[in-house]
């Protein structure tokens, strides 16, 4: 009940920066996929126009008989609309070369094969242009001619295209920005709409209602969803409901549980009273009176010792243990001595328990668990008189992988089936004249707080109750 108390994260915490993070990381992841094919893409067109302008001239170039005869004026409009240095035809093993007049011998080329289409080459070679292409790098664009087995090769600064690649990219990089926030914006509005908000509100009632669980106008009004979600909310008005009436019946018998302690309190010293009285009625001497008083005496002696155990029971189911070393065989000597069994006229009493076996646990509460086992042993045999020959409770101990087993057994005449089927319960399991039923119920209450268990073993002949200590009590 006091495990540590949380509160509700802020907006931009909590699930709601999850999101954010992770709708921006898709997009951001799509955005670089789509972007290298594009940019690939982009590149190869931009090539491919340069080589049709080229695959033109090579028209021209074909026509002509010597190249060298061709006007100059002709030959730089070619290379100009191309934006090429050179332009190479290649057929039948014979090469064409226009030039421009101030053209250089390229010191660093780079070659763009444009018959080798596949993706991975376009890619590769759309990042070399990017990341190297800065400088004063040739290109050589290598693509088919008209003409079976003819080449086509135009040569050219590779700066030109590398910079109509950077417009391009910032192009893309401006519209993914904008699609980007749009989508994210879009995204993040509905599933807040749809989860976080209705989440946040759940979770904001939880924190509400456990601090206050007896106001009945925290319990969440569930909404109309027939999702995931509003399932949640129906069983959780449904469980906070259900916590709500819990509590109230359990205040409202713990008011009542007062109230009896009261009533019973006075009706014991009220039959104290009239316990003194019987004890004054006793010693006249009319033979009547004689007659009766015993049965007097005993009917009070009843009540009294009633009205003192649930007195008792009151009082002590709330005490949790407070664990202490203490030797096993003399604790169930002192619960025999007090269960009157010690120095019995007629009941055995033989203690199994080994000297020297020390276990932790609370010597108090556990004496009082033997006590009831044992005084429910010697009432068995002592009701049953001389019904059963040589009367004998005995306590045994045995180490199991379980823990250690304590048992307390008798050979008296068993459980009645009345105790049987009400076992362990309170006020219920009583089968004997005079019994409260408590006995058996404040023993297992108090074994299982120990961590332990109280159960009950069926013999053939007499009774045998079984405590089970898990190991960690054993002390070395
Ligand atoms: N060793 C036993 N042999 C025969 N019957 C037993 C034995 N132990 C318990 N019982 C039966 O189980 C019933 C329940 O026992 P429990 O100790 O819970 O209550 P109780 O002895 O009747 O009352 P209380 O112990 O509160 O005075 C007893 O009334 C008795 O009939
Ligand atoms: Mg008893």
């Amino acid at each position: 009940m006091t495990a540590k108390r949380s509160v509700l994260p802020g907006w931009f915490s909590g699930l709601s920066i999850k999101l954010i993070a992770t709708i921006v990381g898709v997009i951001f992841t799509v955005a670089v996929v789509v972007y290298l094919p594009t940019i690939a893409n982009y590149r190869a067109s931009w090539l491919d126009d340069r080589l049709r302008i080229g695959v033109v001239a090579a028209r021209v170039l074909d026509a002509v008989p010597d190249v060298m005869a061709l006007p100059r004026n002709l030959t730089d409009r070619l290379l100009a609309s191309a934006g090429a240095d050179a332009i190479v035809y290649r057929r039948e093993g014979q090469s064409q070369l226009i030039e421009r007049a101030d053209a250089v011998t390229p010191t660093l080329a780079v070659t763009a094969d444009m018959r080798q289409r596949d993706y991975v080459t376009l890619i590769m070679g759309a990042l070399d242009t990017l990341f190297s292409g800065g400088g004063t790098r040739t290109l050589r664009i290598v693509g088919e001619g008209d003409f079976s087995e003819s080449l086509v090769e135009l040569l050219m600064p590779e700066r030109p295209l590398r910079r109509d690649m950077l417009e391009f990219s910032r192009n893309i990089v401006l519209v993914s920005l904008l699609v980007a926030t749009f989508t994210a914006l879009a995204l993040y509005l509905v599933v807040s709409r749809l989860f976080i908000f209705p989440v946040r509100r759940l979770t904001a009632n939880m924190l509400a209602y456990r601090r206050a669980p007896e106001n009945a106008s925290l319990i969440i009004v569930p909404s109309t969803r027939r999702d995931e979600i509003g399932i949640m909310e129906r069983e959780l008005a449904a469980m906070e409901t259900d916590i709500f009436s819990m509590l109230r019946q359990r205040r409202h018998l713990a008011d009542l549980g007062l109230a009896v302690a009261k009533i019973n309190h006075d009706l014991r010293n009220t039959l104290t009273s009239a316990q003194l009285l019987s004890d004054q009625v006793a010693t006249l001497d009319d033979p009547k009176v004689q007659r009766l008083a015993p049965r007097l005496v005993t009917t009070l002696d009843r009540a009294i010792g009633f009205a003192q155990s649930v007195l008792d029971y009151g009082r002590e189911s709330a005490a949790p243990p407070v664990p202490a070393p203490i030797d096993l065989r003399s604790l169930i000597d002192d619960a025999a001595f007090d269960a009157r069994l010690v120095g019995h006229p007629s009941i055995a009493f033989v203690n199994g328990a080994p000297a020297g076996l020390r276990i932790n646990v609370d010597g108090g509460q556990f004496a009082r668990v033997f006590l009831n086992l044992l005084k429910n042993a010697r009432e068995a045999l002592e009701a049953s008189g001389t019904a059963i020959p040589d009367p004998q409770v005995k306590v045994q101990v045995e180490e199991n992988a379980d823990g250690l087993a304590v048992s307390v057994i008798d050979n008296g005449p068993g459980l009645p089936p009345r105790a049987r089927d009400n076992l362990f319960i309170a006020f219920e399991g009583s089968a004997r004249a005079g019994g409260t039923g408590l006995g058996l119920a404040i023993a297992r209450e108090l074994t299982e707080a120990h961590g332990g268990r109280l159960i009950f073993v069926d013999v053939p002949q007499g009774t045998r109750f079984d405590v089970i200590l898990p190991s960690a009590v054993r002390l070395p």
